[in-house]
């Protein structure tokens, strides 16, 4: 990162490239066979993911290989989708297979069934890269592959005819082959394309309120519409972090390719000002802070005391001049509610959705 760094200032193009050179990024596709799905659902599917983002679809209803991004779509040519969609036509046959190779082996007669396949690899900030292989079956692991051991490992006993099958035919060498060279020098071409993309951060906007029932005062911390994916929501009481009491979501995709999460803690509400939300993303430095400000869930009874005044001032009005005038401590009482309207709105505008310095 060092000469990098120094290189980057003195060239702003540079130090983009260097940038992303010293960034990790993953390469990863996951391919589910299911037997009697009965959902509807296609019975096979291959996604594939660059940096957590999905990139890559094919299914056995679409048999192709199409892209899942604007960089993908824009530039990877013909002779790539037809080549790739004749790689994973294949495949889905050899699923067709599998299945019903393991239905016999685990002596099942029928019912619903999953094989899954994970495989990828991984560059890391130092450069070095990692890749990944492994199989399921009704999601239990199955047999996993060692790059470094050049072994396969089966998880089970209905695994080791499969292992001994595939260190027959050097399985193994091909596998360590392609996880070691081709799977990285495809992510880096992958990388090079969507760099705009994937290299861009959008900051968590952050909410947080709390709800009381039962004596329990539920406090919620929502983050959305940030990118990338990784983050850490956490709930501390007096600067500890608290994962006793908590619930998640997980962090869901939204439709523009932003994510979104949440966590929730159960207090006792005396304890409510020694709460804060701790958010932690590639967009915010440091981590944020966020606190309950209660003038938030207040706002509408605000909105409605100013509609009650204007109401009330309407009705003063209305009665006449005298009844006014004796009236004038009221009416100055309602011109007070508006100004409390705008404290609130402003304290929610800045106060929860920006990190505490
Ligand atoms: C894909 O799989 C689903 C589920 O088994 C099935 O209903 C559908 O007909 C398949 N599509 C094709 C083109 O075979
Ligand atoms: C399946 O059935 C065969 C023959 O009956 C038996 O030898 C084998 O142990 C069974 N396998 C399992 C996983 O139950």
């Amino acid at each position: 990162m060092g000469p990098c760094g120094a290189l980057g200032w003195g060239l702003l193009l540079l130090g983009a490239v260097c940038g992303a050179a010293g960034e990790p990024h993953s390469l990863r596709y996951f391919e589910t066979g299911m037997t009697d799905a009965g959902t509807g659902l296609p019975w096979f599917v291959l996604v594939g993911y660059v940096d957590g983002e999905i990139f890559v679809h094919y299914d056995n209803n679409t048999r192709r290989v199409v892209p899942r991004t604007e960089w993908m779509a824009a530039n990877m040519d013909q002779q790539y989708w037809d080549g790739q969609t004749e790689i994973v036509q294949g495949t889905e046959q050899i699923y067709r297979v599998d299945l019903n190779t393991l239905r016999e082996r685990y002596n099942q007669s029928g019912g619903s069934h999953t094989v899954q396949r994970m495989y990828g690899c991984d560059i890391l900030e130092d450069g070095t890269t990692r890749g990944y292989f492994q199989d399921a079956y009704d999601g239990r692991d199955f047999i996993a592959f060692d790059k470094d051991m050049k072994t396969f490992t089966a998880a089970v006993p209905q695994a080791v005819p499969t292992k001994r099958k595939w260190e027959e035919v050097s399985e193994a060498d091909r596998w360590k082959n392609y996880l070691q060279e081709t799977c990285v020098e495809w992510l880096r071409r992958y990388i090079e394309h969507g760099k705009a993309e994937l290299g861009r951060t959008e900051p968590p906007k952050v909410r947080v309120w709390g709800k009381e029932a039962d004596g329990i005062l539920t406090l919620s911390c929502r983050a959305h519409g940030f990118y990338p994916r990784p983050i850490a929501v956490s709930w501390m009481k007096d600067g500890e972090e608290q994962d006793q009491d908590t619930q998640t979501g997980g962090i869901v995709p939204n439709s523009d390719g932003t994510y979104h999460t949440w966590v929730t803690i159960d207090a006792r509400p005396e304890n409510r000002d020694k709460y804060q939300c701790r958010v932690e993303h590639d967009s915010l430095q440091p981590p944020g802070l966020y606190s309950w400000e209660p003038s938030k869930p207040n706002l509408v009874p605000i909105v409605v005391g100013v509609i009650v005044a204007i109401v009330a001032i309407a009705i003063v009005v209305g009665v006449g001049f005298i009844i006014y005038r004796s009236h004038a401590g009221k009416k100055e009482k309602g011109y007070n509610v508006a100004p409390a309207q705008d404290d609130g709105s402003s304290s929610s505008a800045t106060g929860s959705d920006r990190p505490v310095i």
